[in-house]
């Protein structure tokens, strides 16, 4: 009854993509840059909104959907024991009609669960049994159907003690363990995961993870992955992101971006718009770079469908899409990041240099300049550019800086002159920033 039904949605779903075509980016689409590095790239949405032009472009784009809010407690068992799985079966016939995988959000949380639930007054083995209910129900009725599920959500305080909770207070820590092995022997298929917010760089509440992960994998605790939720404030990548990646990577489990989106005070301005960019740029390499990381999800893709503007007035502009469902340069950089963009290739008989930021952090960033030739050579080079903020190179490598006011020249060292045709030479900076960090215009003379 129920796949009849959705397999009638999925069809309704496919015709309208079909009808309303998809010539949004004419670049190639983000899901297909992401599967050429073995990287799934999600979106969350909300299940109303999937027609017309937010319909095609989450079916164009992305690989994953995330439902919103649609399958947590609160949404699909308002009254005990009445179910609404509406929504969260249109986003599953969404995805299937569109090959997309679906990650589950979210089992065990502190937050949108039911008042019939959260009213009650509860003994440890009536919460242990209404938990495990909930997971056999909901993991149960979409077996085979979720790529990976955000078992638990946000457990830590940020330093690192478990939060007070529902399940904390009445079932202790061993919920957790609890919630992942229910939900494995619900869906042994499902790729489970613990996600947290402010866990993105290496911390407190990302050591505390860390250690939960550690001592669940050697429990035998069915655990297979983290999500770092990756809520980030303009100009305030973490510096030890790809760090604390990598080592979460080295205990055996996969991570996930889960909910990026970078948010900025309003009105947006070029300026604004391009160090968000830099910052989704960079989050997006960091993923990139290790193999463990799986998944960039962002949570909604238009500024028209992100929870930022109702939980922190006065700042939005969070997504890789405005308002209008034009790509903004954040789009551009997640594309580049994943080794597409719009990058022109160079004239023939060129040398040219690209400048790009790796990462930045609060006060400062790592750049790097890299120069290409085609059709020609150098034996010597020089790399001019004229910052636009007031940032400031502190440290140089593979090159010599200097810098006078806003002007930089880098000089090639001795061993790395000689750019052959065909060719590229690749520098690297440290600088500091404040207010604003855009990425120059660099010319080599
Ligand atoms: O559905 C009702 C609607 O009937 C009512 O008219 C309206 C009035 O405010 O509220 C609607 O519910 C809202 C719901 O989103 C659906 O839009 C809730 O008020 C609102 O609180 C809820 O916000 C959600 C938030 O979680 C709640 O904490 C956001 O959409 C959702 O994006 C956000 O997602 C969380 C992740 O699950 C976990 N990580 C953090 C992330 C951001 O808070």
């Amino acid at each position: 009854m129920r796949s009849s039904l959705r397999a009638g949605v999925a069809a309704l779903v496919a015709a309208v993509g079909l009808a309303t075509g998809t010539a949004h980016a004419a670049d190639t689409p983000l899901r297909d840059l992401g599967a050429a590095k073995g990287k799934v790239v999600g979106t969350a949405v909300t299940g109303s909104r999937l027609t017309g032009t937010y319909g095609d472009i989450t079916g164009t784009q992305f690989s994953a959907v995330t439902p919103g809010n649609a399958m947590k407690w609160g949404s699909v068992e308002p009254a005990r024991g009445s179910f609404d799985w509406t929504e969260a079966d249109q986003i599953v016939a969404f995805a299937q009609a569109h090959h997309q995988q679906v990650r589950g959000h979210t089992l065990v949380w502190h937050s949108q669960n039911p008042s019939w639930l959260t009213n009650g007054s509860w003994t440890s083995a009536q919460l242990s049994d209404l938990l495990h209910d909930h997971i056999d129900t909901e993991v149960g009725r979409y077996k085979g159907e979720i790529a990976a599920w955000d078992v638990v959500n946000e457990p830590f305080n940020e330093d690192g003690t478990y939060r007070s909770t529902l399940w904390y207070d009445g079932l202790g820590s061993g919920y957790i363990a609890s919630a992942l092995t229910w939900a494995h022997a619900a869906d042994p298929d499902a790729k489970l995961y613990i996600n947290d917010y402010n866990v993105e760089g290496v911390n407190a509440k990302s050591t505390a993870l860390y250690n939960l992960v550690k001592s669940l994998k050697q429990q035998g605790v069915p655990i297979d992955g983290v999500g770092l939720q990756a809520h980030l404030i303009l100009g305030q990548v973490p510096a030890t992101l790809q760090q604390n990646i990598q080592r979460f990577a080295g205990l055996g489990v996969d991570v996930a971006i889960t909910e990026l989106d970078v948010r900025m005070q309003l009105p947006a301005d070029s300026t604004k718009l391009a160090r968000q960019a830099a910052d989704f740029r960079s989050v997006v390499a960091a993923c990139a770079a290790v193999t463990r990381c799986v998944n960039v999800t962002v949570w909604g893709f238009t500024d028209d469908d992100s929870w930022v503007p109702s939980a922190f007035p006065g700042y939005g502009a969070a997504t890789p899409y405005d308002e209008n469902y034009q790509p903004k340069p954040a789009y551009h950089a997640i594309a580049e990041a994943l080794g597409g963009g719009t990058t022109t290739p160079p004239p023939t008989g060129a040398c040219t240099a690209a400048y790009s930021v790796s990462s930045q952090w609060n006060t400062g960033f790592t750049g790097q300049v890299t120069i290409s030739c085609s059709g020609a050579s150098l034996s010597s080079w020089k790399a001019n550019w004229t910052f636009g903020a007031g940032q400031q190179v502190t440290q140089a490598w593979n090159a010599a800086c200097t810098q006078s006011g806003a002007a930089v020249t880098c000089t090639n060292a001795s061993y790395n002159g000689s750019v052959p045709d065909g060719g590229s030479v690749t520098f690297g900076f440290n600088g500091s920033w404040s207010g604003s960090n855009p990425v120059p215009t660099v010319t080599l003379g």
